[in-house]
């Protein structure tokens, strides 16, 4: 969408993940769906580095409003758990030099079963703005197929209308899916970015399954993407119950090589020292914030190894070997075996960046480097080729 925002991929915090639909806040004050989590949340963000790391959006998920309109017709957040209303937490969101999400629906009903947006779009959408929300999440639960682009295009002129910025964040295509190939041309000039597939869960084979969607349907999914519009596939999961570290790193790192969202959901007061490293691992973050704004795709797949590349801005590349054979010890793959190494034709520079950050120097097509990689763990690397020739053939293979 050429609305000017999310020029490089969108980086906050989203609570659906590790939050879900919890409102029992008698039993559960602290993790309950409230204002309290989201202002707690924002505080962490900018105590603990999150902020100055580049993650931005505080955004709620379903869940937050009440089941009545007022005599207006607008929505409001329930009373009980945000007695101070969404304005109210987006001006304290805001006083940490922080942005608010909020989420509604396409359809009837949320996908939680809270009132949903349609028949209301202009007045949601005005709503949100006077609230001074920074990024609407719309979901496309309790809608009629057909009518479901019509939806997502109305949405946006009306936030489009109330001029205020505030990125569109779609479901669109996942709901297409389901019956039809999506119009992503007219998705990228609806949306932010769009969420393609099934919800992520806390768990490697989710991440995996995700991976290989992509991976197989990247013909398609590559080309549209560029700044302002992005492809989404879901929530970084780090920091929380169901990943190994080396899965923690290949999450990052691949979320990373797709030009993806970086969206956590994880508790912020409560996180490990080595996964609040990785997420905030300022080298593979600069990978995802690249302005060439290029996602990149898996090239193939060499033994039990897993490869993706993605080209970057001043003619560089990153290499992302994912080792899929999820037993024993640390693999190690010879570097030069990776396509990616072809356009190094005649010497190149190698930046090591996961499993440790290193610089390995000056490479010639022959070299012999390697780099180990833990089961389900990912090796990250940067290869700048010092000759330009070779780089502007390259262009022919990308487009295949
Ligand atoms: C859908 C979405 C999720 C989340 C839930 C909330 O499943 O895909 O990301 O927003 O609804 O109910
Ligand atoms: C396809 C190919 C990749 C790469 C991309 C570029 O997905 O499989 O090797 O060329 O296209 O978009």
């Amino acid at each position: 969408l050429n609305n000017g925002l999310a020029l490089t991929p969108t980086m906050g915090w989203l609570h659906w993940e590790r939050f879900m639909c919890n409102i029992d806040c008698a039993k559960d004050p602290d993790n309950c769906i409230s204002e309290k989590l989201f202002m707690a949340m924002a505080d962490m963000m900018v105590k603990d580095g999150w902020k100055d790391a580049g993650y931005e959006f505080v955004c709620i998920d379903d869940c937050w409003p009440s089941f009545e309109r007022d005599a207006q017709g607008r929505m409001q957040a329930d009373p009980v758990r945000f007695p101070g209303g969404i304005k109210k937490l987006a001006d304290y969101v805001h006083s940490k030099g922080l942005k608010l999400g909020i989420y509604a629906d396409v359809g009837r009903k949320t996908c939680g079963g809270y009132p949903g947006s349609l028949g209301y779009y202009e007045t949601d959408a005005q709503t949100f703005a006077d609230w001074e929300v920074d990024l609407l999440k719309f979901d496309g639960c309790y809608m009629d197929r057909t009518l479901i682009a019509e939806g997502y295009v109305n949405m946006s002129i009306a936030l489009n209308k109330t001029g205020r910025s505030i990125v569109y964040s779609c479901e669109w295509p996942l709901y297409d899916w389901k019956v039809e190939m999506p119009d992503y041309p007219a998705i990228r000039d609806t949306c932010n970015h769009w969420r393609n597939y099934y919800d992520v869960y806390d768990s490697w084979q989710s991440v995996k399954y995700i991976l290989d969607w992509t991976a197989d349907h990247q013909d398609i999914l590559v080309p549209v993407a560029g700044p302002g519009g992005w492809n989404d596939p879901d929530m970084l999961v780090i920091g929380n119950y169901g990943l190994s570290f080396a899965q923690q790193e290949s999450q990052m790192a691949l979320w990373a090589m797709m030009a993806a969202p970086l969206i956590m959901s994880n508790d912020l007061r409560d996180i490990d020292p080595r996964s609040k490293e990785v997420l905030q691992n300022k080298h593979i973050i600069a990978i995802n914030q690249d302005s060439l704004g290029m996602q990149g795709y898996r090239t193939t797949q060499v033994n039990f190894f897993e490869l993706w590349e993605r080209r970057l801005s001043k003619n560089r590349l990153a290499i992302a070997i994912l080792n899929n054979y999820e037993i024993g010890y640390p693999r190690e793959f010879l570097i030069s075996s990776s396509p990616t190494w072809k356009y190094c034709t005649k010497v190149c520079n190698v930046t090591q960046i996961l499993p440790t950050y290193q610089e390995l120097g000056i490479q010639t097509p022959t070299t012999n480097l390697t780099v180990k990689v833990k089961p389900s763990g990912t090796a990250l690397l940067i290869i700048a080729p010092l000759n330009k020739a070779s780089w502007d053939m390259d262009k022919k293979t990308l487009k295949k």
